[in-house]
């Protein structure tokens, strides 16, 4: 159909004759020529149609944005040199036109970024535009680097089932029900969690899949309720192992697909450490400003709102200094008070270092007069404040001061440009085992209930479980947490026992994870291994924000697919036949 790609065309098929197929990206109609810029996958290439050929003449005159066209014709060199276009040197006169499709009525223009409903819906018209078309090869180069080095490096590339049983990873499962087993529901996998360790069970050694997983969550820019996971499984390994190689995998992507050279050794970090200096369990480093503890300089105070979380074992007063932030106004205070509460503060208190010298005087805040001279000097001695400097407070529970004041650290990081352009790895590890869920009173697993404690003994696990920590592992890259994984328990009494310990009786815990417990009594190895989020690597490589520029078909923040409008009611035959029955009004199919 045609002999060369619009983006390809160069100054050796000068006097040749080419035919070209493409999209029409702007035409410009004079009175005695045509100038149409025809664009495919490879880019745009400039086509003239001189009134001469009257034919080709007339076509041009119908054409508008986005029709597809077949022109055939003879290269040329350009008068005018485009410096913009990679083809900028040539054209090509038309001899012949032919359109193949009209674009009639186009809802928007493809030069425009549309809003994101009309993107959704019309997303073959989102992703003809040339930087989601980059996006989308951006996430190629990054799966095809990834396949390849895993397949180098001796990896068994195996598929795990889509219809199956409930892997827990957290979220609420998406159910299929049965046809064939009324009242019973197939469940789309969170992850190949157990299929991965049971392959490992079933002697495969070293297995990877680019796997789709399927969460019923809450969304955000970087989730989406089916996404892609780089899963990897390892046996006969410890931490190490799989941490230094997935690094090595990590790096090798960034430096083929981005030409980016990462760290030599990634820094690693406990979650303690993470939370403590970061206010998160995914720090970004490229922001320098830290939290620091000041509950030992304010203990003895009779300001509550400080003194009481700080000499509470649950609580915690954390103070946040930011360089030549004494010029923040009283309305940007408010702001960023207003975005601490929507984490839970209750206040944000503040302290502007004016001038140092004149002591109190050089101060001023409104909780300064709460603070006696030695808290004073402690909290400017333990922030380090200097002259124009601002520094604010958070008081309360530890998870709430924790979360809030890292995302204000965050949020003035970013307003206030701290924030180095680098590529900033790092592992957090030694996550806690479980975390005390007050709702249901009861422990839940942070990873996955298949990760490994660091104790070997089960009577230290039951007597130590609120403190436990667990051999989990996560990489986080520039704020974003990438990939998480862990040694996995290979012993059957300890995953009894933390089944137990989450909850799941031995009843339970046999309907649900039988299958595994027998598995793990015939030959487990100690295995271990981890999971990528594909679409977070591919999005952060492109430097998109949002995980749904490099998802060709994403679903909108209420999980709707726009374009083809799923979900969907389905016919009562088709209900019936599955022998469900619909309680909610649902809209008729
Ligand atoms: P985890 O739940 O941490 O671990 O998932 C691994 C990685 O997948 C990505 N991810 C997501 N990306 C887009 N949308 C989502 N809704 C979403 N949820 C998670 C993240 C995350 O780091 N089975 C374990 C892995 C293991 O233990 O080996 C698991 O699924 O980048
Ligand atoms: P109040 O005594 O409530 O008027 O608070 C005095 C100052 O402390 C105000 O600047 C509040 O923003 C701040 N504040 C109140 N509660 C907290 C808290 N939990 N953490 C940090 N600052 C707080």
């Amino acid at each position: 159909m045609r002999t060369h790609f619009c983006g390809l065309i160069d100054e050796s098929l000068i006097g040749k004759d080419v035919t070209l197929c493409g999209w029409v990206n702007t035409i410009r109609l004079q009175s005695h020529t045509a100038f149409v810029d025809l664009r495919d996958h490879e880019g745009i290439a400039q086509v003239v149609i001189e009134r001469d050929n009257a034919a080709a003449f007339a076509i041009a005159g119908e054409l508008g944005y986005e029709y597809v066209v077949k022109v055939t014709g003879q290269i040329r060199r350009r008068i005018s040199v485009n410096d913009k276009l990679k083809t900028g040197t040539v054209e090509l006169l038309a001899e012949r036109v032919e359109i193949l499709n009209a674009a009639r009525d186009l809802p928007f223009a493809l030069h425009e970024t549309p809003n994101d409903d009309m993107r959704m819906t019309y997303r073959y018209l989102d992703l003809r535009r040339p930087e989601m078309q980059h996006m989308m090869r951006t996430r190629t180069a990054l799966v095809r680097a990834l396949r390849r080095y895993l397949d180098a490096a001796g990896f068994q590339d195996i598929e795990t089932p889509i219809l199956t049983k409930a892997t827990p990873e957290g979220a609420r499962d998406y159910l299929v029900p049965s046809r064939v087993h009324p009242g019973q529901f197939y469940a789309l996998p969170q992850s190949p969690q157990l299929f991965k360790q049971i392959l490992m069970m079933a002697g495969f050694d070293r297995y990877y899949q680019i796997a789709r997983c399927f969460r019923d969550e809450d969304l955000r820019a970087d989730r989406q309720p089916e996404f892609t996971q780089l899963d990897l499984e390892f046996a006969f390994v410890e931490e190490h192992h799989v941490q230094d190689f997935v690094e090595d995998l990590i790096r090798h992507v960034f430096r083929e697909v981005r030409g980016v050279e990462l760290d030599a050794r990634f820094p690693r970090m406990t979650y303690e450490e993470a939370m403590r200096r970061f206010g998160s369990d995914k720090p970004d480093l490229r922001n320098p400003l830290e939290l620091v503890d000041v509950a030992e300089a304010v203990k003895h105070i009779d300001f509550k709102v400080f003194a009481e979380p700080a000499n509470d074992p649950a609580g915690r007063v954390a103070a946040l200094r930011v360089p030549g932030g004494a010029e923040l106004s009283r309305k940007d205070i408010d702001g960023l008070a207003e975005f601490a509460g929507k984490y839970g503060a209750k206040g944000l208190a503040w302290l502007k270092v004016d001038d140092l010298a004149k002591g109190r005087e050089g101060i001023n805040s409104p909780v300064a007069k709460f603070l006696d001279d030695t808290a004073l000097a402690q909290v400017l001695a333990l922030t380090g404040a200097a002259n124009g400097d601002i520094v604010f407070f958070g008081a309360g529970r530890w998870k709430t001061v924790t979360d809030f004041m890292g995302a204000v650290r965050l949020k003035v990081g970013r307003d206030r440009g701290f924030v180095e352009n680098a590529w900033k790895p790092l592992w957090v590890t030694d996550f806690p085992m479980f975390e005390y869920d007050d709702e249901a009173q009861r422990f839940v697993a942070l990873h996955h209930p298949f990760t490994a404690p660091k104790v070997d003994d089960i009577a230290d696990l039951r007597a130590n479980a609120a403190v436990a920590v667990s051999r989990g592992y996560d990489m986080v890259l520039n704020g974003n947490e990438i990939g998480g994984g862990s040694i996995r328990i290979h012993r059957p009494e300890m995953q009894s026992a933390v089944f137990d310990l989450l909850g799941i009786g031995a009843d339970e815990a046999e309907a649900k994870f039988g299958f595994l417990l027998k598995a793990l009594r015939l030959g487990a190895p100690p295995h271990g291994g981890l999971a990528f989020g594909v679409d977070r690597i591919a999005a952060l490589m492109a430097g998109t924000e949002s995980i749904r520029d490099v998802i060709a078909f994403p679903k909108t923040t209420s999980a709707q697919d726009l374009m083809t409008d799923a979900p969907s009611a389905v016919s009562e035959p088709q209900l019936k036949e599955l022998h469900v029955r619909v309680a909610a009004e649902a809209p008729k199919a």
